[in-house]
């Protein structure tokens, strides 16, 4: 039933059980792994005048926060017995990220936590949650 299985992953103890999850079902139904991380940097701002203009993190600054999530992950995913998972990292909105890659390659499951960095106790799901909930075309996982 699963043979691709995609877990987000932003860095946050939620979406490192969403991993751990993740291999668990994969190794069980024989299934490839992928991992997918959507790079977020705060960025800094300039003053314009009176008011803070946020400015847009450079490419470098990204692609070093990609790796060492990345590289997390690829821990997270060895310490639970999938030692070579496919890695994806793509900046851009986390959630249009997951949902293309998962129908780009005809994933049958995504696995991601029901919450993630953002910390906004009154609210259930995240919105990258909720986002991929309603677009994707497979079964979504979501990890307390
Ligand atoms: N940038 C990202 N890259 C990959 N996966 C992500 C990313 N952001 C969130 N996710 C996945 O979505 C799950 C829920 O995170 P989400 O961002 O929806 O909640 P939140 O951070 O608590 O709330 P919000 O971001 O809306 O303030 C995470 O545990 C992770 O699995
Ligand atoms: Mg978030």
């Amino acid at each position: 039933m699963f043979k691709t299985i995609i877990a987000a992953y932003d860095g946050s103890d939620h979406a490192k059980k969403a991993v751990e999850m993740a291999c668990d079902v994969a190794r069980r139904y024989e299934a490839t792994l992928h991992i997918v991380h959507t790079p977020q940097v705060p960025g800094e701002t300039m003053m314009v005048g009176y008011s803070a203009v946020p400015l847009p993190p450079s490419a470098e600054e990204l692609e070093k926060a990609g790796e060492e999530a990345i590289g997390k992950a690829k821990a997270v995913a060895a310490e639970n017995g999938i030692a070579e998972p496919v890695t994806h990292v793509r900046p851009g909105d986390p959630g249009r990220t997951i949902v293309e890659y998962a129908k780009t390659n005809e994933a049958d499951l995504i696995v991601m936590g029901r919450r993630g960095l953002g910390n906004f106790g009154a609210m259930l799901v995240g919105s990258v949650t909720h986002k991929v909930s309603q677009l994707a075309e497979c079964a979504v996982l979501t990890v307390k």
